[in-house]
């Protein structure tokens, strides 16, 4: 199948990244968002990373404008039925999801794939709202998208081979390295990464260490970019929780119950670095 088109829905700091990758990749893209605000601000940190970019001599001034001009804000939700696939980059909520799919559904063409890039939640369960669950799919990718060079793609109990490798080659397009992974809670990437980050908040909880001795153990003691409570702020903690209650009702062990300080902190609002306070507190 050839794919021109993109529409890119959630304008977070996911579907932001998202969007700046497709369109550098040379794809037409969509970025919708319910909150105009947030389409506003995404398009904002992509022209200033598309900028830091050319300071660095890294990109030329024509293909920044290239992809400046091949990126464009969607007022509506309909405007998916010009599209050849949707990458939904919503909040982590199976609900607000599924609404979203239900609604794609009914607005896109017959040929376009349906791709979320959820982080944990079953992918089938998705899929199976839609009269086109064979065209649906997981896509996800790893924060920050710009930088990170991997995408799980996870295929539906019904995803058709087309569908799978249309997004494979896709994921190429965009300069990604793109693992098979099958559809179980947290799929490989965070069903490893979140339980050490829910481990390292316990720690904090049971009073062991501060966030800056885990994080420094980390760093130093494993070589971590970064220690996994700035990492779980970079994440965000209300993700970071749903991701936690997705692994804990999806394979009913205790073993991944979320810490009681996490849920509190998004609780308070505290999300991490996104709302300004979580662990740290940011400007
Ligand atoms: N968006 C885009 N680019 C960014 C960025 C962002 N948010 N943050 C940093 N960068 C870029 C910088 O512009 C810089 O590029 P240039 O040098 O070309 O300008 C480059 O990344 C390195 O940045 P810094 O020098 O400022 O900082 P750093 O060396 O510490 O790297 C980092 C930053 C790449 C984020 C690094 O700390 C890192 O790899 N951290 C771990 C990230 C990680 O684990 N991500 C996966 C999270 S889990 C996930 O995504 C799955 C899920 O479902 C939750
Ligand atoms: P975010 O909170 O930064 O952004 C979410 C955006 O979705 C917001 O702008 C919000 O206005 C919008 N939104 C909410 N409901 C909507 C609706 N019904 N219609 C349209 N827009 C709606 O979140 P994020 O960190 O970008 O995460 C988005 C998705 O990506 C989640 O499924 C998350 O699990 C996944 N993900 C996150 C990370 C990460 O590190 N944060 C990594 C990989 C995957």
């Amino acid at each position: 199948m050839t794919v021109q088109k993109i529409m890119v829905i959630g304008a977070g700091q996911m579907g932001a990244g998202i969007a700046q990758v497709c369109a550098q990749a040379g794809y037409q893209v969509l970025l919708y968002d319910q909150d105009a605000l947030a389409v506003k601000s995404g398009l904002t940190s992509i022209e200033k990373r598309l900028e830091r970019a050319v300071a660095k001599e890294r990109m030329t001034e024509a293909d920044k404008d290239k992809t400046h001009n091949l990126l464009q804000r969607a007022n509506d939700i309909q405007e998916a039925e010009q599209v050849d696939i949707v990458i939904e980059a919503v909040i982590e909520n199976m609900n607000v999801k599924q609404e979203i799919f239900k609604q794609l559904d009914s607005i896109v063409p017959a040929h376009t794939i349906l791709a979320t890039n959820t982080s944990s939640l079953p992918i089938t369960e998705i899929a199976a709202v839609t009269k086109r669950p064979e065209k649906v799919i997981g896509m996800h990718f790893m924060n920050p998208v710009p930088v990170m060079k991997l995408v799980e793609i996870i295929r539906a109990l019904q995803t058709d081979d087309e569908t799978y490798q249309t997004i494979a080659d896709v994921t190429k397009q965009l300069n990604k390295t793109s693992v098979e992974v099958n559809d179980f809670p947290g799929f490989v990437a965070n069903r490893v990464l979140m339980p050490m980050i829910n481990e390292a908040i316990y720690t904090v909880y049971e009073g062991i260490a501060t966030p800056e001795d885990v994080d420094t153990v980390m760093k130093l003691g494993m070589n971590h970019p970064m220690g996994p409570l700035t990492l779980a702020d970079f994440i965000g903690l209300d993700t970071c929780l749903y991701i936690m209650e997705v692994l804990h009702e999806g394979f009913g062990d205790s073993k991944y119950r979320p810490c009681p300080l996490l849920r509190q902190y998004v609780q308070a609002g505290w999300y991490g670095k996104k709302s300004g306070r979580g662990f740290y507190t940011y400007e």
